[in-house]
This record gives C-alpha cells, structure tokens and sequence, in this order.
C-alpha cells in the first residue's frame, strides 16, 4: 500500500528499467519474408508494402547475404510465378521460381535458413489456396499437391516447410511425403491457426493472389473465434507439426498467448502485410513516430508468447537494436 510501494522506483532511469525488462528483442526470433519473382535483375517496390520488393532470384540472392550479415537467421519465400494456371503448376514445378531461388541462394549463404511457405493461391489463376470443386476448395484432391509442393522445396534444398493454405490433415500429408521422399529431419512449421483476415491486403497486391471469386472463409478461420485457435494448433501438432504459427499477428495477440500456455512447441506468429502498411503510411504521413511503433509492436508480440516472429520490419528492428 502507498507509501509502501512506489513501483516508479524501478522506472527511475533507463539502466534500472533495463535491469527489470521483461521481455527483449533479438534478431535471432526474425524471419523475414521475400517473394521471388521469374525473370532477372528484377526488383520491383510494391506500392502497398514500401521497402519491400518482388525480387528475381539473382536479386535475391543479393539481398539474402545482407539479411544474413545483419544477423537474421532465416527468410521465407513466397513465389510469384510468370504464369499461373488452374491447378497451380507452377508451386511443384522442380525449375519453379520459389526452386530456383532455393538452389541460388543455398550455393551462396549457405547458413541462412530456407522456409518456404506451402501454398496454392500464388500459383493458382483463381487465387485460391487448392483445387476447385463445385465453386469451392476441395480439400483431400489439394493435400496431394501440397505434399508434392513441400517435396519439391525440400528437393531444391529448403530448411524447412511452411503450409499456410488451411485444409485440414495437409500436415500429416506433407509429413507422410517428406518421410517416403527421404526427408525425415525436415522440420514443419505450420500456419496453425490462421483467420481469415482483412489484413492481408497489401499481400495480396504483392503475391498477385488476390481471390478471383468469392473469399477464403471457407477454409480460413472465423476472426471471432478463439477456443477453435487451440483445436486447429492440438490437431497440426498431432500431425507432426514441428513448429506452430498464430497468423496475423497484433490482432490476435490473446490467440498468441493462448497457444503459448497449452502447448510446448515453439510458437511463431505473423506479424502481416496490413500491420506493416499501416505503420508506414502513418508514419509518411507523420501521424506517428514509426521506429518507436515498429519496436513496440514486434515487442508486444513477443511479450504474448511468440518465440518467432515473422515481420517486413526485420531488417529495420535489427538496425534499430544495434543502435
Ligand atoms: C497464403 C499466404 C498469405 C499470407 C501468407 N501466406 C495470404 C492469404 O492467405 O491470403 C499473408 C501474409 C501477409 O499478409 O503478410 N499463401
């Protein structure tokens, strides 16, 4: 009771509240994404997401040495192929964009850690995340291409696998191929409790992935949802998921803690294309100071639970934790 406790005691000066901090930042927790596109000596800004480019693999190859001189261990790509068609080719095409940018960037920073994200809608002329069937996703026919697209990946060198498209059992179908294929280390992080979320906008523009009918409500879960979070999560782990993802990231921070307090797996979340495009417009608009929001949100996503944090912010948080 006051006078008793005076909690400012240990705010007086920054070395005393450095001495009681919480929680911290390191690059190590960062993974940052990139998306490969065909083509060479590419590298287009895309217009919602400043600072982040479409890159073809030569650039990213480029880029990746720097991101790993800053000390982040580990980038995931996504891949926009040149064409794209009805049962999305181009995402187990062994001469594919996300494949030869493995190839290219494992043969020059060979430490950085590959992920590559699993997924249909990038490869799809639809937009959707797997095979069409009576005007929706059918999920058992998709899980045979997911299987063959992490095959694929782990075949042109990948560190790991990350299935971001939401049908159900497709970790188990990708750990049974991985398996048969020869790749019982490769490590899944799955995309476990992934909503169906206005906050992928900017992504969207950046992946040419944009739904050519309807929404993905059908496979994606229900924003309002938050005990179905820790089913989603019991059942990918049950699957062989290795490590688990909460996706988006800042709206969902309960979700994140949630899933931290009933499982004992790593836990990443994603911090998104719509988080990021919001700090930045308000900070070009000078609304806010950009660098404290930027270091808040990746600390309060931290703070949550989250072991990894996947974030278009990396490589500005580890210029700002080295300063
Ligand atoms: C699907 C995928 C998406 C994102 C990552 N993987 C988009 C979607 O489900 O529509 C979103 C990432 C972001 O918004 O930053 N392959």
């Amino acid at each position: 009771m006051f006078p008793i406790h005076r909690p400012r005691r240990l705010r007086k000066n920054e070395t005393i509240r450095r001495m009681v901090r919480e929680t911290s930042l390191s690059p190590d927790s960062f993974i940052y994404p990139l998306f490969v596109t065909f083509g060479k000596h590419t590298r287009k800004e895309i217009p919602s997401m400043p600072g982040c480019f479409q890159e073809s693999a030569d650039e990213i190859v480029k880029h990746a040495k720097e991101i790993y001189s800053l000390g982040i261990p580990a980038v995931i790509l996504f891949g926009i192929p040149e064409h794209k068609d009805e049962i999305g080719s181009g995402a187990y095409d062994d001469h594919g964009v996300v494949q030869e940018a493995i190839r290219a960037v494992k043969d020059a920073v060979p430490e950085l850690i590959l992920i590559t994200d699993v997924c249909m809608c990038e490869y799809t002329n639809h937009g959707h995340c797997g095979i069409i069937k009576d005007g929706d996703v059918d999920n058992d026919q998709t899980l045979e291409l997911l299987a063959k697209e992490a095959v694929s990946h782990a075949q042109a060198g990948a560190d790991m696998v990350a299935p971001s498209d939401m049908m159900d059992g497709r970790v188990e179908a990708i750990r049974i191929a991985l398996d048969e294929e020869g790749f019982p280390d490769m490590p899944i992080m799955s995309y476990a409790a992934k909503y169906a979320s206005a906050f992928y906008g900017p992504f969207r523009d950046a992946a040419e992935s944009i739904p050519q009918f309807g929404d993905r409500r059908s496979y994606q879960m229900d924003p309002a949802n938050r005990r179905e979070a820790l089913k989603e999560v019991a059942l990918d782990i049950e699957e062989g998921a290795d490590i688990v993802m909460v996706k988006p990231a800042l709206a969902y921070l309960d979700v994140i803690s949630d899933v931290k307090d009933a499982f004992d797996v790593p836990v990443a979340a994603y911090n998104v294309s719509g988080e990021y495009s919001l700090v930045k417009a308000a900070g070009k608009l000078g609304w806010i100071d950009e660098q404290r929001v930027i270091m808040e949100i990746l600390t309060s996503i931290k703070r949550a639970g989250a072991d990894l944090i996947l974030t278009y912010f990396a490589k500005e948080a580890v210029k700002l934790l080295n300063k």
